[in-house]
Formats: C-alpha cells, sequence, structure tokens
C-alpha cells in the first residue's frame, strides 16, 4: 500500500504545508545498494577522556574507509557531519556527563540528512562502581531524546560494549553507521565478551558458505529475508505452507535457494526440517522464525482456537524447532538464532491479547535462552518490527494504518528489507557478540518506548 502522504510531503508544495502546518514530513529514507561505501560523508568522532573504545573505534572507522575527523581538527564551522562518534566509556560520574554535550551541543545540528549519531558505552552491569554506573545508564535518555530531536531520516543509537568485547565492534559500527539500519532508531544493543572472533570475515559476503533456514519465507518479511541472507551469500531454505508452495518455489529458484513445505506448527515439522537440513546440507548456521498469524479479536470474544492457533504458530514452533535442532546438533557452531517478536509484543495492543502474548513470549524466549546458547558460541536475537509495510498492515483500517505509519521519529512506515537487514547483521558471523538483544525496527515508534 502506497504511502500517498509521504509521496505528497516530499514535493515543494507539500514541504510549503507541512512547515506551515507543522505537519509531519517523512524525508525518503537512504537504502542500501550494492557497492556502495558502508557511509558516505564525513564523521566526527570524540570521546570523554580516559574511555577505553578509541583505538577500537577508529580501527573500524579506517577499515570502512571512512572521511573520520576529531572534535578539535580545524574544520570549516559550515561541516555538515553524515554521522557523530562519541565514546562515553570514560563517564564515570554524572558531573561528568557534560563531556557528551560539550562533544554534542556544537555538532547536533551539523547532522546531515539520513545521518547517524552512535554512542559508545559500559554497559551499566560491567561498570567498577555505582556512579559510574548511574551516569552511563543516563546516556539511554540523551541517546533515544537524541533520537527524536534529529529528524530529517537520522537516527541514534546506544552501543554497550561489555569490558573484553572491544574487538568485536566492527559488524555492528558497520551496520549501524549505514544505510542498513535506515528504521532502526533509539536501540540500545548490548556486546558481550568472550566471543569467538571471526577472522577474516569478507564483509561483501559475510555468509558465504552457511546454509540459512527461514520460515514464513514465501512472501512479506520473510521474502525480504530471504533476499538479503542470499545477497550476503548464504543458501537459504525457505519454510512455509503447503498451499503458498507456488510462491515459496518461485522465490527459491529465483534466489537458488532451496523449501520445504511444511506447517510449522504439524507434530512431524521440526523432525522433518531436521531431516531436510542435515541430508541435504550438513547442517544449519542461521535460523529466522519468521512465520507469524494475526487473528485479532478482543478477549472476550476470542475463542480459544483463535488464541491457540497464534500462540502455536509465533511462539511454540519456533521453541519446538529449536529444540530438535539442538537434540539432533543441526545447529553448527557459531550458529545464529533471530526470532521475530513485535512492538505489539512490547507496547500490548487492543484486538491482540494473542498475539501480542506470542510476540512478548519471543522476548521471554530470547531472555531464557540466550546465555545458555552462547555457551556454544550460538547467538540468539530478536528483531522487534514496528509499522512495516505488508499485506499484514495494507489489510488494516485506513485510520488505523495512518497513525502506525506517522507516529514514530521517521513519520514514515519501514519496509520487509529494513527488518531483513537488521536480521542479516545478526546472522552475521561477525556478530558473534551480539547477543540476547531485541531490536526493535519500528523508526522508533512512540509505542511502548
Ligand atoms: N508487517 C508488520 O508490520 C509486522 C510487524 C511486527 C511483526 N511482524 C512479524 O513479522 C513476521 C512476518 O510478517 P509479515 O508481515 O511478512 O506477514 P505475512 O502474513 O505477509 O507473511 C507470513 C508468512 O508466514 C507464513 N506462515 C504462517 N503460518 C505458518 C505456518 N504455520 N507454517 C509455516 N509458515 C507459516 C505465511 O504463509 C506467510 O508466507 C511475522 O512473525 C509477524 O508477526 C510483522
Amino acid at each position: 500500500m502506497a504511502d500517498r502522504y509521504g509521496q505528497l510531503m516530499r514535493t515543494p508544495a507539500g514541504r510549503v504545508l507541512s512547515r506551515q502546518l507543522g505537519l509531519p514530513a517523512p524525508v525518503q529514507l537512504e537504502r542500501h545498494e550494492p557497492g556502495q561505501p558502508v557511509i558516505s560523508g564525513p564523521v566526527l568522532f570524540g570521546g570523554a577522556p580516559g574511555g577505553r573504545l578509541a583505538t577500537a573505534i577508529e580501527r573500524v572507522l579506517a577499515a570502512i574507509q571512512a572521511d573520520f575527523r576529531a572534535p578539535e581538527t580545524p574544520a570549516p564551522g559550515h561541516e555538515m557531519f553524515k554521522a557523530l562518534v562519541f565514546d562515553a566509556t570514560g563517564i564515570n560520574s554524572s558531573e561528568q556527563l557534560l563531556e557528551a554535550w560539550a562533544f554534542f551541543h556544537g555538532a547536533i545540528r551539523r547532522v546531515r540528512d539520513c545521518g547517524r549519531v552512535l554512542v559508545l558505552a559500559t554497559p551499566p552491569e560491567g561498570c567498577q562502581a555505582p556512579p559510574e554506573a548511574i551516569a552511563q545508564r543516563a546516556l539511554e535518555g540523551l541517546v533515544r531524546s537524541i533520537g527524536k530531536e534529529i529528524r530529517h531520516g537520522a537516527t541514534a543509537q546506544l552501543v554497550l560494549v561489555a569490558p573484553g568485547a572491544e574487538a568485536d565492534l566492527e559488524s555492528t559500527l558497520r551496520f549501524f553507521l549505514s544505510p542498513k539500519s535506515a528504521y532502526v532508531s533509539g536501540q540500545v544493543v548490548r556486546l558481550h565478551a568472550g566471543a569467538r572472533s571471526a577472522e577474516h570475515l569478507n564483509w561483501a559476503q559475510p555468509l558465504a558458505g552457511k546454509v540459512a533456514l527461514v520460515t514464513g519465507a514465501a512472501r512479506g518479511i520473510g521474502a525480504a529475508i530471504a533476499e538479503v541472507l542470499t545477497r550476503d551469500g548464504a543458501h537459504v531454505v525457505g519454510v512455509d505452507v503447503p498451499s503458498m508452495a507456488h510462491e515459496l518455489d518461485a522465490l527459491s529458484r529465483r534466489l537458488r535457494g532451496s523449501s520445504v513445505g511444511a506447517d510449522v506448527t504439524d507434530s512431524d515439522a521440526p523432525a522433518a526440517i531436521a531431516s531436510y537440513l542435515l541430508e541435504s546440507h550438513g547442517g544449519v548456521d542461521v535460523v529466522v522464525h519468521n512465520a507469524g498469524i494475526t487473528r485479532d479479536k478482543t478477549l472476550g470474544r476470542m475463542t480459544e482456537q483463535g488464541w491457540s492457533s497464534v500462540i502455536d504458530v509465533n511462539l511454540n514452533a519456533p521453541q519446538r524447532i529449536d529444540r530438535e535442532l539442538f537434540a539432533r546438533q543441526a545447529l553448527r557452531p557459531d550458529g545464529r538464532i533471530v526470532g521475530v517478536s513485535s512492538i505489539s509484543g512490547i507496547a500490548g495492543n487492543a484486538g491482540q491479547t494473542n498475539y501480542a502474548t506470542s510476540k512478548a513470549g519471543i522476548i521471554g524466549f530470547v531472555q531464557a535462552w540466550a546465555p545458555a546458547v552462547f555457551e556454544r558460541g550460538v547467538t540468539l536475537n530478536a528483531v522487534a518490527p514496528g509499522f512495516i509495510e505488508t499485506q499484514m498492515t495494507a489489510a488494516m483500517p485506513l485510520a488505523g494504518r495512518e497513525v502506525g505509519r506517522r507516529m514514530n521519529s521517521l513519520a514514515q512506515g519501514g519496509l520487509p528489507v529494513d527488518v531483513a537487514e537488521t536480521v542479516a547483521w545478526l546472522a552475521s558471523p561477525g556478530s558473534g557478540a551480539v547477543n540476547g538483544n531485541v531490536v526493535r525496527v519500528c523508526g522508533q515508534s512512540l509505542l511502548g518506548a
């Protein structure tokens, strides 16, 4: 469903209208094009004195050939930056939060359209003393507010780097600095120590030689995930219900992947999927639990069938599939599991008690298992999409659809590819330190914020 309001507001007349009436003015978000650099435009990189990440960040900025400079470096006063990167790990007390103000105060109005603001900090639970933990926690308020202030398609994130994870920044910085994170803003992401580092990664095809299972791959977000994982080098095994065989087979042919027709809730589906992966590919490296359904009704009108079908597809099936894959050792070392939650699972939604329960359960699934699987070198994270332009949201009544589209810092809906790019970052061999996160792909929606 086309966003006609967004299209109108991008015309010269629309821009005048939006300025005069104070209407939201969504800009056309920049999205990744093959062959383009990670970031185009200068990066301002600074930090509070005593921070521990300067060398690691500089190494990544050099690796991506970013044109970066320090705040002390003389630069024309009118220079506009594509990204502001601030190492806040040196902040040990709330008094020192002034360092963050000093960095951003002069620079924040010099962020280009679709620019990036990244603050890197220490997870409060990894801090040496309470005053440091308090100050590091305070940065969440700063970053989420920047996300709401900057506008013009720019985004802001807080990356919490545990002591010992300094060498594992690259995949996360590449994602958040690039147009691949177009619809992700206001997020707090944790990087853990103790990950196995992926050496000599080919960043253009990080999943080369890997096998990825994507459920619900025949259309919508699942099809976009299959496309992006294939672009990144994976052989994708798509799963969807037999009634979608035509669409699924067409996608698999186009992507040179394979397909398995199965209803993920069938009692024999986990065994059939695991057997296929073991027999045809010797195992699997990436598992994306994307298949999902809605059966909306207020709770008093909801039948047991309406409740159970949603919980079964969205929450029971991912657990059953993972149990089978682990039991048969089908998930290879350095495996990646990505669940698909929803902001309904964070904020709740009238008429969606079943759906919101299932999607909050996916967050529980991540929290319950992520620490244990990490010990085996596996990561488990989830994405939580907000309003994404798919057949699911095109079927919503007009008023609800417009509210859903506009109630976020970017004033527009996301595209399936935005969710897919986020999944691809989490699935990358370079993202071994990224574990136990639920990353919202919602343009910093006001819901559940
Ligand atoms: N579209 C959004 O705005 C949005 C927002 C938040 C979360 N999500 C989640 O993203 C995921 C994909 O959503 P979408 O919008 O692409 O939906 P969609 O309905 O377009 O696609 C879902 C796919 O899953 C398949 N599927 C459903 N039940 C299945 C089963 N039992 N076994 C195998 N396959 C099954 C469907 O056939 C379909 O191909 C879902 O988990 C959904 O809850 C979507």
